[in-house]
């Protein structure tokens, strides 16, 4: 089945996970495709990301989407929110009608352990350090990266430090699911949570606020 994962976040707000195995015909029946992306695969990603929209809320307006200067995707008239997210054959999307969301998939990998001085706080390291194994150690980093693009996407602006502007503060939950306490800090401090879960071999992260 298609649809890995759906979740009702409150009565506004949606998300879900899909595993992409049917083929470009299928998408371009509901979606239609307003820019040129070359890469067969990412073209396919790309529309699996926007089919889930109005898989969420049926009168979702696909043909409305402009993107701004910051390539985030938006709808004109703000009627929903929404965020988007690929990782090789998932696609993850996030819609509110009320709120700021951000979503993001990812999938544990060396490069992250490698540029993870990039994005992480000596906090943040300091939590990494006190982790036991490496695939403990591979899951919190990613997670830690994960939730830093959902706020990313959530916040939509661009120009975001990844770490001076968001802080994960502690982990709430376990190896399935839970909850990063944040701080938001491109202006005055906002304390921020970033849910996870995670699922098949990924970490999906999003942001609602
Ligand atoms: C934009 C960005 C978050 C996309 O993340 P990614 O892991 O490459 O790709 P994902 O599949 O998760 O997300 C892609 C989707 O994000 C959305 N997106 C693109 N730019 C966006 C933005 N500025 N704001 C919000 N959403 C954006 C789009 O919907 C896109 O999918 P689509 O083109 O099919 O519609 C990422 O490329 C980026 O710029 N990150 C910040 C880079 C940075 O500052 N790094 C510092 C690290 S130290």
């Amino acid at each position: 089945m298609p649809l890995v994962y759906q979740h009702t976040i409150n009565s506004n707000t949606k998300t879900a996970l899909w595993h992409i195995q049917e083929d470009e015909a299928f998408f371009l029946e509901r979606v239609p495709l307003k820019r040129d992306v070359s890469h067969p695969h990412k073209r396919l990603q790309h529309l699996a990301g926007r089919y889930l929209l109005p898989a969420l809320f049926a009168d979702f307006p696909l043909e409305e989407i402009l993107i701004a200067d910051t390539r985030k995707p938006f709808l004109p008239d703000e009627k929903y929110h929404f965020s988007i997210s690929h990782c090789g054959d998932y696609a993850a999307a996030i819609v509110s009608a009320t709120q700021r969301v951000g979503v993001d998939i990812e999938k544990g990998s060396e490069k992250i352990l490698r540029v993870s001085p990039k994005f992480l706080t000596d906090q943040e390291k300091m939590m990494l350090d006190e982790q036991m194994s490496a695939s403990r150690l591979l899951q919190l980093t990613t997670l830690l990266w994960s939730a830093k693009e959902a706020m990313f996407k959530w916040y939509g602006d661009g120009s975001v430090d990844f770490r001076e502007h968001m802080h994960a503060e502690r982990v709430e939950g376990n190896d399935e699911e839970g909850r990063l306490i944040c701080s938001f800090r491109k202006h005055d401090p906002l304390p921020l949570t970033v849910q996870y879960r995670f699922l098949h071999d990924l970490v999906m992260s999003w942001v609602v606020s």
